[in-house]
């Protein structure tokens, strides 16, 4: 008899200690499940829905869903992957996300996850969102246009930077990226470029003015081999 928890995670078996959700074994374990709003060291906030798994003909989200012994999960199945690729598709339509001069194309999440499900067309009639941008800070940019809501950088302002300087503030279509200063403008926070927050942003909402477009085609992430492959670059962050 032995105390190793585990479950299995299409057919693979992932171990896990008592509190860990899925997503946080099975990344723990080098197996990758789709998400876009979930980072290890910070508190989940599913609310992107890319990390949906079946488990007992339930669908739910792995990155808060605790991991249960002999439970087995699927992340790999066509229903799911269909999902998936609605999902991201939206998320191009709900933002204005122009991948070839964007400054992220080949290091960007949703662009990389957007291939890995065989992302062809938009399926959904683009929302030409115009929301403000924010330049007011000499280190970074705000292109709202491009945020996806995920909140990393609320998280990671609030646990890794201890400032608190990114919310989200809205309901619904009106839901936008808002910085803590009386102002409203980002020059007027603590914000760094040396911030986690400023660089766990998995899309090119929160951008560095300096040193964009550096990597040439061929050395970015996602260049030579697929999401699923490579992971999260963000994780080391
Ligand atoms: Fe689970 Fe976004 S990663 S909902």
């Amino acid at each position: 008899m032995t105390d190793e928890l585990n479950f299995l995670l299409d057919g693979v078996e992932i171990p896990f200690h008592k509190g860990q959700t899925i997503m946080q074994a099975a990344t723990a374990a080098g197996a990758y499940i789709p998400h876009l709003c979930f980072h290890p060291d910070l508190a989940p906030h599913g609310s992107c829905r890319l990390c949906i798994v079946d488990v007992n003909g339930k669908t739910v989200s792995s990155c808060t869903q605790p991991a249960e012994d002999r439970q087995e999960v699927h992340s790999n199945i066509p229903e799911l992957q269909q999902a998936r690729l609605r999902l991201i598709q939206l998320l191009f339509a709900e933002g204005n996300h122009f991948c070839p001069s964007c400054e992220v194309s080949g290091n960007c999440q949703l662009q990389a996850l957007a291939y890995d499900l065989g992302m062809t067309h938009y399926h959904y009639a683009p929302f030409s969102a115009v929301r403000a941008q924010d330049g007011s800070h000499p280190e970074l940019f705000i292109d709202r246009d491009r945020c996806i809501l995920c909140d990393l950088c609320g998280r990671a302002s609030c646990s890794s930077d201890n400032k608190n300087v990114y919310g989200l503030s809205g309901r619904g279509e009106q839901t936008h990226l808002i910085f803590r200063s009386n102002s409203g403008n980002l020059a007027d926070t603590a914000a760094s470029v040396n911030d986690h927050a400023a660089h766990i942003c998995p899309v090119g909402c929160i951008l560095p003015k300096q040193g964009n477009y550096m990597q040439t085609i061929g050395n970015r992430l996602y260049d030579n081999a697929p999401i699923h492959k490579v992971g999260n670059h963000r994780m080391d962050d």
